[in-house]
């Protein structure tokens, strides 16, 4: 076990790595090495599913906290502990490298992971600005590299699911996308509400609903620092399909509720419900133009109930097997640097908006 002295904090993060020459893996190599960067509240739920993984292993995890490193140490006595990222960029033993530190430190990380030949999984949001993103993405094209981004809830079961149902027409042509996320907390040292909660509805919402997004609305505030910590936040498309999320970190009970409507059916997934995260109903409205009767006829459908079988395995396991199998198959991911960016590009375009106190900003 090795703790070095602590890592520089930004903005030096990328003065101390050098680029070297790509480390090639072996060909028919069916094992991906993986290096972990960042312990903290996220990291242990990846080294335990990485760990547990056939074809992956955890070689390395890294954190300037020599506290997180210990708790590492404990859990996985085999795996090489560092407070040095440079150790693991350039380790040449290593395949890929998970990146799980706050959202400013992401785009230095990936481009020195990327640099020294390392296919890479980062948290959410993928960068701090479009920019980044796209220097990325370019990046690991011209090295032929993978870059996932972590947008966790794609693989959970009810996502899964729901994409099913959007997909073979139970719901019918989609009316509108509203979810609510808010809780206590956690408060975020770096980023506002926008950019730590939205990033998992907007990625849910690029991922149900094909149409590309034509503009924003967001109207926030905050409370206790200078970051937003309640925010509203309207996506339009050039249909009339439209989606919302309030996502809010001083609400005194925690909800995860998301309503999607749609013509034929409308669905309520309730996410911290244990049983019955999902129900369908087959309600919806009818309007009939009938001449000589006032014009508008409207009926109200008000049909079964319906609760689908829901896919229980943990997202992060079903994303991280993902990520290797990606990386073993040379494919590029569902959740690549392209949907990272599709995300960071609304974000941008929501805290334009609330900075204008919900002026329309187009995408
Ligand atoms: N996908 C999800 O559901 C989900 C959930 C929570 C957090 N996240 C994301 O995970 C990331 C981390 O969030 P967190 O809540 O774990 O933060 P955290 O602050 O609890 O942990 C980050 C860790 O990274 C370490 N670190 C920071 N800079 C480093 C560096 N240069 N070298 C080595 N170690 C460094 C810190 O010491 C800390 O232990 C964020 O991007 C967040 O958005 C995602």
């Amino acid at each position: 076990m090795k703790i070095d002295s602590l890592a520089p904090t930004m903005p030096g993060v990328s003065d101390r790595i050098e680029t070297e020459p790509i480390t090639e893996r072996p060909r028919g190599a069916t094992t991906v090495r993986v290096g972990v960067i960042g312990y903290g509240y996220w990291g242990p739920n990846i080294v335990r599913n990485l760990h547990a993984l056939e074809h992956c292993q955890v070689l390395a995890v890294c954190d300037k906290n020599p506290a997180a490193l210990k708790r590492a140490g404990k859990s996985y006595p085999g795996v090489k502990l560092t407070t040095d990222f440079a150790e693991v960029l350039k380790s040449p033993d290593i395949d890929a490298v998970a990146i799980i530190t706050p959202v400013w430190t992401h785009f230095e990380l990936a481009k020195s992971a990327l640099e020294n030949g390392k296919h890479v999984f980062v948290e959410k949001p993928f960068t701090s600005t479009s920019q980044q993103a796209e220097e990325l993405i370019e990046l690991a094209d011209r090295k032929n590299l993978r870059i996932m981004v972590d947008h966790t809830f794609l693989f959970s079961g009810a996502v899964r699911k729901i994409r099913d149902l959007v997909d073979n027409g139970t719901l019918g042509p989609l009316y509108y996308y509203d979810s609510t996320r808010v809780n206590l907390g956690l408060f975020q040292h770096d980023v506002s509400v926008l950019w730590d909660l939205a990033p998992h509805d907007l990625s849910i919402m690029d991922h149900l609903i094909v149409e590309k997004p034509e503009a924003v609305v967001a109207t926030g505030s905050n409370h206790l620092n200078h970051l937003a910590d309640m925010a509203f936040i309207t996506v339009y498309f050039q249909s009339n399909v439209i989606a919302h999320f309030n996502v809010n970190w001083l609400s005194p009970v925690k909800v995860r509720n998301t309503l999607i409507g749609g013509r034929d059916k409308m669905l309520v997934w309730n996410d911290l419900d244990p049983d019955e995260k999902i129900k369908v109903y087959d309600k919806g409205v009818d309007i009939t133009k009938a001449e000589g009767v006032y014009d508008l006829l409207v009926s109200y459908r008000s049909g079964d109930v319906w609760g689908p079988k829901v896919d229980a395995t943990e997202a992060l396991k079903v994303e991280l097997q993902y990520f290797i199998d990606c990386i073993l198959k040379d494919q590029t991911p569902m959740n690549d640097g392209a949907a990272g960016l599709r995300v960071v590009r609304l974000l941008e375009a929501a805290e334009e908006s609330l900075q204008a106190r919900g002026r329309l900003v187009k995408i």
